[in-house]
């Protein structure tokens, strides 16, 4: 009963929502609504539309729903990157029966309001919920550096959140959105009254993209990196490279790319964002802090510096034959595996709850939970193999490794035949994980590439 009265109310409150008309988006003007893949109302929070008027000024329609429609607001930031800061700002704000529309750059993480004639409104209005402004942009250099020239393409930024006690837009929280790099002056007429035509989809490859593909790709590697010396110590007995076994040899070259890759990312990830650390700060806000990227970023960091901490650590390891030997493995071992499940809760945490980074966020988590399927699979099942081979050895039956005289002199180190069957499945089970997971890792950054626009 209460659930068809809300319902009800609901669909009496969309259908109300009569000042935005999503019937010309897309024809005479462009839209973007959030969270993306809603339809338009029904489930939207935030509508924004934008339309070229004569080439001389730009109609943008910011409308919404905030959580306080008696005190909230929604707001489109036009932005040169995808993170907040360093954006030109149209708010549409409702506080204590007033609804109006204000012009605001953000320098950080703070609004500053502008007072400039570069923006007039032509209609606000407070209903049912929404709150809807109408304003007009010259278009043209402003000369003011805070207050951005529409005539282009900009990353979209929309959020709703509430009025503070002084009457100024609060935090968003995590009811912000990035939307697609947009030619918001794609639709509309131009200076001579013609129909702007114009391809809306200025797709940019970018930082972004290749800091996902490489974290994901030295995953590859460390992952096999690690297997190598678990589990693959006993191949090649006889063949050295370096004057070290091969399996060491595998296991320190794959981990050292890997290493070397995540670094490279890193200062990706920070030249993407000026150089500024998205994690938790001292002074910033808890809302700030438990924001899943803070999350995201301290376990990022964390499973980094873990895995770059592994090659020095085993620097200083002790000698093969010293006592504390195994203790060394045992370290070395839970860091290498902590390292690895902290860089998959970081990376879930990313695709569950990073809007906007997928065109298709269910398939990339999708992908993802196969992705570490089957490298959980891997896992077990070379550990199967590892515990039957570790039992049958004590039970004497098995030594792995057999002096056999082949010819005349040429004494090797030869391998049992069940030996070396195990050896094969081994290889066999490395071969299908690792053809798995560059299949799966190829497909998430698929589709990070095609969402359209991420950095420039
Ligand atoms: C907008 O940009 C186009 C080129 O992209 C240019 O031809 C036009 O003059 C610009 N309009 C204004 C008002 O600056």
């Amino acid at each position: 009963m209460i659930l068809r009265l809300t319902i009800g109310a609901v669909v009496l409150a969309t259908l109300t929502h009569a000042q935005f008309d999503a019937s010309q988006c897309g024809q005479t003007k462009g839209c973007l609504f959030a969270p993306p893949g809603c339809t338009p109302s029904t489930d939207c929070q935030i509508y924004f539309s934008y339309q070229v008027q004569n080439g001389q000024t730009m109609l943008i329609e910011i409308s919404g729903r905030p959580a306080n429609p008696q005190a909230g607001y929604v707001a489109v930031g036009f932005s040169k990157d995808s993170s907040m800061g360093d954006d030109s700002v149209t708010a549409c704000v409702t506080n204590q029966g007033q609804t109006s529309a204000i012009l605001g750059y953000t320098a950080g993480k703070s609004l500053q309001i502008k007072q400039s004639s570069v923006q007039t409104a032509v209609n606000t209005a407070n209903q049912n919920g929404y709150v809807d402004c109408v304003v007009r942009r010259q278009l043209g250099n402003t000369g003011d550096k805070e207050i951005f020239d529409l005539n282009g393409t900009y990353i979209i930024l929309l959020a709703t959140g509430p009025v503070g006690a002084d009457g100024a837009p609060g935090y968003h929280g995590e009811t912000k959105w990035v939307m697609p790099r947009t030619d918001v002056a794609s639709y509309g007429t131009d200076a001579q009254g013609n129909v702007i035509m114009r391809d809306s989809n200025g797709q940019t490859g970018g930082s972004k993209h290749s800091t996902n593909d490489k974290l994901k790709i030295a995953h590859v590697f460390i992952f096999t990196g690690i297997l190598f010396a678990r589990h693959f110590r006993g191949h090649w007995p006889d063949t050295t490279f370096l004057g070290v076994k091969m399996w060491f040899n595998f296991h320190r070259t794959l981990n050292m790319i890997g290493v070397g890759m995540t670094i490279a990312a890193f200062v990706l990830i920070f030249v993407a964002n000026d150089w500024r650390w998205t994690g938790p700060k001292a002074f910033a806000t808890k809302e700030e802090n438990q924001a899943w990227s803070s999350i995201h970023s301290i376990l990022g960091l964390l499973a980094c510096v873990v895995a770059w901490a592994q090659p020095l650590n085993a620097v200083f390891r002790c000698d093969h034959d010293s006592k504390a030997r195994p203790i060394f493995n045992m370290i070395h071992r839970f860091f290498g595996f902590s390292a690895w499940l902290m860089a998959v809760a970081a990376t879930m945490i990313a695709v569950v709850h990073f809007n906007g980074m997928f065109s298709n966020r269910d398939a990339a988590l999708g992908l993802y939970i196969a992705f570490v399927a089957v490298a959980g699979l891997t896992l077990i099942v070379l550990e199967v193999i590892w515990i039957r081979n570790w039992f049958a050895a004590r039970r004497g039956v098995s030594n792995e490794m057999e002096m056999v005289r082949v010819g005349a002199g040429t004494g090797g180190v030869v391998l049992r035949e069940d030996v070396q069957k195990i050896h094969r499945l081994q290889m066999a089970i490395l071969l299908l994980y690792l053809v798995c997971a560059i299949g799966l890792a190829v497909a998430i950054c698929v589709l990070i590439g095609l969402k359209p626009g991420d950095l420039a």
